[in-house]
This record gives C-alpha cells, structure tokens and sequence, in this order.
C-alpha cells in the first residue's frame, strides 16, 4: 500500500514547531500526506506550514495547543474537526538533567505530563479511530535514555523508557488491527533540546561531539522504521553501544553514564 493510502490524509505531529518534529512535518509532506502541526509558538507553527505549502502539495493546519493542559485534547479535536489522522506521531517532550533532588518537583510533574500523559492520551484517542479503519501509525518518540538508565537525567530517561514500552507493546498488539507503531529512540540530536536540558557540547571531545545527528537523519531512520520494525535506533554508533549496553552486566551500564554525564555536565557536578 503507498504511504499516503496507508498513513493518510492527515498527520497530526506534537512538537511540529522546532526541531525532529519540524522535520517530521518536512518528510511527512514530500511523502505526500497533509500535516497537522501542533506546539505553543504559534507564529513558528504558521511559518512551517507556509514553507511546507509552498514548497509541497498538501494542506497544512497550525494548532496552538499546551499539550501538559488538562482539556489539550478538546483543543486538538475542535481544530481538526472532521480531518482523520492516519499518522501520530508523538513527538513533543522535554527533559532537564541535574541532580534529581534539586529540581523542583512541579517541573518534574510538568515533565511527566508532557512526555508521558499527553502522548498516552493521544495513542488512545487517534490509535482508536485507526483502528475502526484498519490502518495507521503511530510513532513514539523515546530515546536511547530510555534503554539506559541515565544518571543526572534520570526522571526524563524514564519517560523515554515509558514511551518505548508503550509503544513495543503496542507495535505487537495493534499490528492485528492494522495500525503500525513504532518506538523512535534517537541518540544526541542536535535541536532546542540541549538548550533546555542545559547541556552545552561545545567543550566535549570531538569524537563525543561527532555523535550528535541531525534531525533529518533520525526522522528518516523512524520513517524507513514503521511498518517494520518496532523500536529503531538511528546511527551504526548508537546500535552498536546499545547492544553493548545489552550483553554488559545490569549496574554497569548506569555506573558508565554516570561518569559520563559528570563529564559532559561540569557546571551541575
Ligand atoms: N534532541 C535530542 O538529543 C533528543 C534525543 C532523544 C530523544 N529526543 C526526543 O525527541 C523529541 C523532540 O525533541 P527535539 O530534540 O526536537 O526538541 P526541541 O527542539 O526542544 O523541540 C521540542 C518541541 O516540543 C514542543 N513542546 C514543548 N513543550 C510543549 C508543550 N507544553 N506543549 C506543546 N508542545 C510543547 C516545542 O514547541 P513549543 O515550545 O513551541 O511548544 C517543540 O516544538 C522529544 O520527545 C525528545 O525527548 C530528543
């Protein structure tokens, strides 16, 4: 079936206003399908879907939404109105790295719903009405955080672990409705992301530095993934520390990333 029967009309992708989703919105569009593009910098939505339409034939929708808001759903389903979204892709999320218990605990709670509640709402909701046609996707957004344990970024590696779970789980249980999940676990990518998790790669050594991907690689690699496979780990370096990680003793793993992350984070340790 081509992408656009499979996975349109529409894709609806959380995040759409800044880096892996804004790409997601680009490579969704040249294959053809309508994109639905939701964040809370509405002006950065609107450029995206004008550049898109210039540059694609397809239709585009601009939806101002705070996904960690009680009612977002109600927000995204009135601005949809009768468009089906064939593809989610749940892609927003955020995470700052630091001692644990330092942090504010309403951070963490705003964390939470954003990387885990907003995303499980909208599987149930959007993973519902695929399957009533027997068709569509789903990609979650994890993160080789969430494959290892990660010290100083521990709460946001967790919610990267829960969201690879959900959706293995569910790569397995949708396929017999036809709906094709996967869990998209990117290692570094560059984007506004470091500047929120207060990471700073300038000062790293050149071969840690040499690790960080572009957006348009881990988008492509998820892409190439659905329908496939139900986790993908873009870049040959990440595949091969995560099966590293995989055969090495269970508390060894989290021990290395510890010293790792005191390196790479000097201004919090
Ligand atoms: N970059 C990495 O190294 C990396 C690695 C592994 C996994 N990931 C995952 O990849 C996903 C995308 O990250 P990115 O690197 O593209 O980060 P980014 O450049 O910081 O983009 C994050 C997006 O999420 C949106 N967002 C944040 N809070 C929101 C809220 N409350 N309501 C609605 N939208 C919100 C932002 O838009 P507004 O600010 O306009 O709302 C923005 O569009 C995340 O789930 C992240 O965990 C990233």
């Amino acid at each position: 079936m081509a992408f656009v029967d499979k996975y349109g009309p529409w894709a609806l992708i959380t995040g759409a206003s800044a880096g892996i989703g804004a790409e997601f919105a680009h490579q969704l569009a040249v294959r053809g399908l309508n994109v639905a593009l939701v964040a809370r910098r509405g002006e950065r939505l609107e450029a995206l879907a004008e550049d898109i339409e210039l540059k694609h034939d397809v239709r585009t929708l601009a939806i101002v939404a705070d996904l960690t808001a009680a009612d977002f759903l109600d927000t995204i389903t009135a601005a949809l109105d009768t468009r089906h979204v064939g593809l989610l892709v749940n892609n927003a999320g955020s995470g700052f790295t630091g001692a644990f218990l330092d942090h504010d605990l309403d951070a963490e709670l705003n964390m939470l719903a954003l990387n885990c509640r907003a995303p499980l709402i909208l599987a149930h909701h959007f993973g519902r009405r695929m399957r009533d046609h027997r068709r569509g996707g789903i990609i979650m957004l994890a993160s080789i955080a969430g494959i290892v344990p990660t010290p100083l970024f521990a709460h946001y590696s967790a919610t990267k672990a829960w969201n690879r779970f959900l959706g293995e789980g569910l790569h397995e249980e949708l396929a017999r409705d036809g709906v094709d999940v996967v869990s998209l676990c990117p290692g570094l990518t560059r984007s506004e992301f470091f500047e929120h998790a207060n990471v700073d790669p300038s000062g790293w050594p050149a071969p840690l530095r040499a690790t960080i991907m572009t957006p348009k690689h881990v988008v492509k690699a998820g892409l190439k993934g659905l329908g496939k496979h139900s986790q993908v780990v873009p870049g040959l370096s990440y595949r091969m520390l995560m099966r590293a990680s995989r055969l090495a003793p269970g508390s060894l793993p989290p021990w290395i990333v510890d010293r790792v992350m005191r390196f790479a984070l000097p201004r919090t340790h």
